[in-house]
């Protein structure tokens, strides 16, 4: 609690950038749609977080936050949280793998209503180990690609108990938070930890999904040539058409000074690859789980594990060559620096804000299933955000309109 007043500065500087997470919390302040809810959280606990704990409090709900990954708590902003908002947090920065998921049982412990989750860690954990709750919850909300591909997957197995709203899938957070958000804090991670420079040097990007592509595109912005690999064909031409160079990662392996993995899948680098790489490379993951980067092999090859850094391990290999391994393959962006500015939290999390009202209001009407962000959520939020950034826009004339409908204008 020491470290609460450092934590309030900081958060109070992120909501500067939160304009429309703002007037989510006027309106909850004043229609109190969460009154009586019980919410478990497990987000990872940065300044923005706090925010969205904030408003999620002045809606009226009762909250329990635990960390969605075990590097990337704020210990100050953790802090503040229970200080200020008398919101439990069970989260601390290098918590090892077993008190992540004692901190999970502890949120799950209030017998939550809603679960917002980032990773499916705490959803899963309801279904695998506390099916007794499955009564009183209403539904949950997640926010990242990865972890709705699991929660699809539980969907498709018939094993999900209750709804789901795809935060993640709405268009004013993943182009936003997923491109710009990753992309500029990946970025941001890599100097941070290692104060590289990165123009004129090759940097591999595996994957091009929405994070791959911002970080390519942020990467070409510092002067690095990008490589990118890719198992998709369509994205793959993407890639190639936005003017990156679309290889095997085995070729790109050898070329490489910077590698990042977000792909969302295990064992992108792995040994193969490693044994080809150049003296010096960096290794660093911004995909969700840190099982891109198959730690394991790089282990056993290692004849010494030096840290020349703080978020850096050096992997000396029987040949002298040494491969530098940033913030132990997790997330770089969280670990190795704050996560996506607030400025594009304010949207996802406005997303998150209306969601959970938006699943307080259906009670337990809605079926178990993965369902989308309701749109006009997904517009307000478009719209806030706008107007927050004094950006005016054109309105369609009637002629305009009445062209749009018809089908009888042609040549
Ligand atoms: N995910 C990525 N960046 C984040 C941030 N700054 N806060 C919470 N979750 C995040």
């Amino acid at each position: 609690l020491g470290l609460a007043d450092e934590g309030r500065r900081r958060i109070d500087w992120a909501a500067q950038q939160m304009p429309v997470l703002a007037s989510v919390e006027q309106r909850f302040a004043r229609d109190q749609p969460l009154a009586g809810m019980r919410i478990g959280a497990c987000l990872h606990v940065t300044t923005e977080t706090a925010n969205l704990v904030r408003v999620l409090r002045r809606g009226g709900a009762e909250i329990r936050l635990a960390a969605s990954n075990p590097l990337s708590t704020q210990d100050d902003v953790a802090a503040a949280i229970v200080q200020d908002l008398h919101v439990p947090v069970f989260a601390i920065k290098g918590e090892d793998t077993a008190t992540y998921y004692r901190h999970i049982g502890q949120v799950l412990a209030c017998r939550p209503h809603i679960t917002l989750d980032d990773g499916a860690d705490l959803t899963c954990a309801v279904h695998a180990e506390h099916p007794d709750l499955f009564d009183e919850i209403f539904g949950g909300t997640e926010e990242t690609t990865t972890g709705l591909v699991r929660l699809r997957a539980m969907a498709a197995s018939g094993a999900l108990r209750y709804p789901i709203i795809a935060v993640n899938d709405a268009l004013s957070k993943h182009l936003f938070d997923n491109r710009y958000g990753t992309g500029q804090s990946t970025i941001d991670g890599i100097l941070r930890s290692t104060n590289t420079l990165l123009a004129g040097k090759t940097f591999v990007v595996a994957g091009y999904g929405w994070c791959s592509r911002g970080i390519a595109a942020r990467a070409r912005g510092m002067g690095a040539i990008v490589l990118v690999t890719e198992v998709d064909p369509l994205r793959a031409l993407e890639a190639t058409m936005d003017g990156h160079r679309v290889l095997p990662m085995l070729e790109a392996a050898a070329l490489g000074d910077v590698f990042v993995t977000a792909t969302g899948d295990a064992r992108v680098l792995d040994r193969q690859h490693f044994e080809r790489m150049k003296d010096g490379a960096i290794l660093a993951n911004a995909g969700h789980f840190n099982v891109e980067i198959h730690l394991p092999a790089l282990q056993e090859m290692a004849v010494e594990i030096r840290q020349p850094r703080p978020s850096v391990e050096q992997f000396v290999l029987a040949d002298g060559r040494r491969l530098n391994l940033l913030a132990q393959g997790r997330l770089i962006n969280l670990s190795a620096a704050e996560g996506h500015p607030s400025a594009v939290m304010d949207m996802s999390f406005a997303n998150q804000a209306l969601s959970v009202a938006f699943l307080a209001r259906k009670g337990k009407s809605l079926a178990p299933a993965v369902h989308p962000v309701p749109p006009e959520i997904d517009a307000e939020v478009a719209q806030r955000k706008l107007e927050a950034m004094e950006i005016r826009i054109d309105q369609l004339t009637s002629e305009q309109q009445k062209y749009r409908t018809s089908w009888k204008v042609g040549t």
